[in-house]
């Protein structure tokens, strides 16, 4: 693979070259390009030396379309260290030197960061928002890790080992775009969930009896959920699936099913189950009313044209979940609109005190209710967003626990 290695102006820059012999060592062509801050911290000479070709630093050095050669050459961008600049840099798509120009020209291809700061400066606000901006985008991110920095003092911020770095290039990871170019997720990424994590869904409609024969319902055929509990099973975790009327079947170990019928039966699994889970995503289509009475026989025509039904209201099972929730859980709700669809998602992340919320909109042909496709943008609390193209919803489910879960 044809691989560029940036550096950018942190003391780890000193590693860069090992990362550069132990890609050259794999078998991979390797040039660099280095900001002039980490010129501070290793030197052109071992930089072209280590790598065999010249470095690129100046955006103006030897032609100014350089950094679109560079693109066109390179498989793969992997910048080490990653600076809080350069990162805030690329998530404001700043492009002022050669790097960062290079960062922006490089769409579509897979970059690796591995970020390398003071703890207090990993931790800041700012660049954990810009952090999950440039995850969105699906650039991977390789530590940083714990242990002691070269201010002095001991936190999270040291860059990855050039080992770890070199795995995580190794590994074969690569992007997926699809053919529009739209989505930008890893392919092959570690996707298993911790040991023994468990996660609850809701799936489906659910039904609000009016009388023996008759009820108020919904279009949802379940599929959704069912796909989500099949992704977070396939990762790993124990599944407890809740789930309203369906034709749907689902016979995995992982997955243990409770079968309901009405909205308040489906709180009453799900507020039970999710203390002992780790996370849930709800996905079912619950009734927001229901009749205020159920007649146990079949109402019959009174003669009369019209009739009228009293409704009452239903708990909110999500807005009750984001209320229990602590902060070791993850909650994701998902939001179906018609219209105004990105304000009302975000009205209900902020209000249920969610984590995620997963968007998709009755206007996208072929997302919603009973197809077997849909299209999402996954929205997280901390400023994420991840739109997805119309794919599968076992691709779509995929593509939410890699997001909410792993
Ligand atoms: O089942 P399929 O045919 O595959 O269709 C999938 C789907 C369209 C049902 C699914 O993708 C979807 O959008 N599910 C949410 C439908 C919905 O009711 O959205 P909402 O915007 O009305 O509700 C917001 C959230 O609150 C949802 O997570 C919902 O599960 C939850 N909710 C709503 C009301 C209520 N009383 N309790 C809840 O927990």
């Amino acid at each position: 693979m044809r691989i560029i290695v940036g550096i950018t102006g942190g003391i780890a820059a000193y590693k860069a070259p090992e990362l550069v012999r132990l890609l050259k060592k794999a078998g991979h062509e390797v040039r660099c390009a280095a900001t002039e801050h980490a010129l501070e911290f290793v030197t052109r000479v071992t930089l072209e030396t280590v790598s065999g070709n010249a470095l690129y630093t100046d955006l103006f050095a030897s032609g100014r379309t350089e950094h679109i050669s560079l693109k066109d050459w390179g498989e793969m961008l992997v910048v080490a260290p990653a600076t809080a600049n350069i990162i805030g840099k690329v998530a404001n798509g700043i492009a002022d030197d050669a790097l960062s120009t290079l960062l922006l020209a490089f769409s579509g291809k897979p970059v690796i960061m591995a970020p390398a700061m003071n703890c207090e400066m990993w931790a800041h606000p700012a660049v954990q928002r810009n952090i999950a901006t440039l995850k969105s985008w699906g650039i991977r991110m390789v530590g940083p890790e714990e242990g002691e920095l070269a201010c002095g003092v001991s936190g999270v911020g040291r860059m990855a080992e050039p080992e770890q770095i070199a795995g995580a290039i190794c590994q074969g990871e690569r992007l997926k775009v699809n053919p529009e170019g739209e989505l930008n997720t890893l392919e092959n990424k570690d996707n298993q969930v911790k040991k023994g994590e468990r996660w609850l869904v809701t799936a489906g409609p659910t039904y609000e009896r009016i009388d023996s024969v008759r009820f108020i319902g919904n279009y949802s055929s379940g599929k959704m959920g069912f796909a989500l509990a099949q992704a977070l099973a396939d990762a790993g975790a124990e599944v407890e699936l809740v789930s309203g009327p369906t034709f749907l079947s689902i016979n995995h170990p992982r997955i243990h099913r409770t079968s309901i019928e009405s909205a308040r039966e489906m709180y009453a699994a799900a507020t039970e189950v999710f203390p002992r889970c780790n996370g849930a995503i709800l996905s079912a289509a619950v009734a927001d009313y229901r009749p205020s009475e159920c007649a146990d026989h079949k109402l019959k025509k009174n003669g009369s044209e019209g009739m009228h039904l009293d409704l009452v209201q239903n708990p909110d099972i999500l807005a009750t979940l984001g209320s229990m929730k602590t902060d070791k859980q993850t909650l994701v709700g998902f939001a179906l609109e018609t219209d105004n669809e990105e304000a009302n998602a975000q009205r209900k992340l902020e209000k249920k005190n969610l984590d995620y919320i997963v968007l998709n909109s009755l206007r996208d042909k072929g997302a919603g209710f009973g197809v077997d496709t849909n299209k999402v943008t996954i929205i997280g609390r901390n400023g994420s967003r991840k739109e997805s193209p119309l794919l599968t919803k076992q691709e779509i489910a995929k593509l939410i626990v890699e997001e909410v879960a792993l």
